[in-house]
């Protein structure tokens, strides 16, 4: 049984497709990438699987569950961080631990600070954070009750390189133990470095799906192709 199921998902802004009869199942165990261009779909796509946006037509399941009844399970990172500006990251982060009801909070808010390197921001308020910063205490908020699905969009922008290898140590820490880790990016070099396999989705649809591999054979690309060539074969096709 999938983690992920999505079949047949509608969505349309005053007219216009945002996704169209998008299919996608994604089992568990693993980095999945969703990967498009600029306006393909993949935050529409996300908001729906949160349960911010509601679909036209479709289904999704998460966990075998339907009606957003999984919501506790998940965590998401959105596009743009959302904090409360006037908490310390300590108390933010032991704020949201606490509406998810988590136990032994202060362990596991020690444990993240420690895990996002932000020993040393604990005090500071969220306000005076830089924007990478932010992002790491969203991250943090977002995994501090360790749910079974993590979504995120475009997870890493804003992140230093030490601090994308921990967050894809983090997404991998849950996909070892049969959870799934959901990213979308349009950085083609994000999706080879950190994804196990991906999907491509381009006009509201998926393109193609597999490991890297997989694709450069959907693709007919070359033996040396990257995913970039891979993709831009695959989108361009599309455009023909
Ligand atoms: N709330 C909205 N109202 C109107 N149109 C919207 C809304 N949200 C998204 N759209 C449109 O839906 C399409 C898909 O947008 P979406 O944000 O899902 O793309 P994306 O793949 O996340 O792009 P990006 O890489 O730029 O983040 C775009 O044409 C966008 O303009
Ligand atoms: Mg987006």
């Amino acid at each position: 049984m999938p983690a992920i199921e999505i079949r047949d998902l509608v969505k349309s802004f005053n007219g216009l497709r945002a996704v169209d009869y998008l299919n996608l199942s994604i089992e568990g165990g693993q980095i999945f990438g969703l990967l498009g261009p600029n306006g393909a779909g993949k935050t529409t796509t996300i908001r729906m699987l949160t349960g911010l946006l509601k679909p036209d037509s479709g289904t999704i399941k998460v966990l075998s569950k339907e009606n957003w009844t999984w919501k506790g399970l998940m965590g998401y990172i959105p596009e743009e961080a959302n904090l409360y500006e006037h908490l310390t990251v300590y108390e933010h982060l032991y704020f949201v631990g606490k509406l998810r009801g988590v136990e032994d909070l202060d362990n596991r808010v020690d444990y993240l600070l420690e895990f996002m390197n932000l020993n040393d921001k604990s005090d500071e308020m969220v306000s005076t954070l830089s924007r990478g910063m932010k992002q790491k205490v969203a991250i943090a908020c977002a995994t501090v009750h360790e749910p079974k699905v993590l979504i995120g969009d475009e997870p890493l922008m804003g992140l230093d390189p030490k601090s994308q290898r921990a967050v894809r140590n983090l997404m991998k820490s849950y996909a070892d133990k049969g959870g799934v880790a959901l990213v979308s990016t349009h950085i083609l070099d994000v999706a080879e470095r950190f994804c196990d396999r991906v999907a491509i989705i381009s006009r509201g649809s998926i393109l193609a799906k597999g490991n890297l591999e997989d694709l450069k054979k959907k693709s007919r690309s070359g033996e040396r192709a990257t995913l970039e060539d891979v993709f831009l074969k695959l989108t361009e096709g599309e455009r023909e």
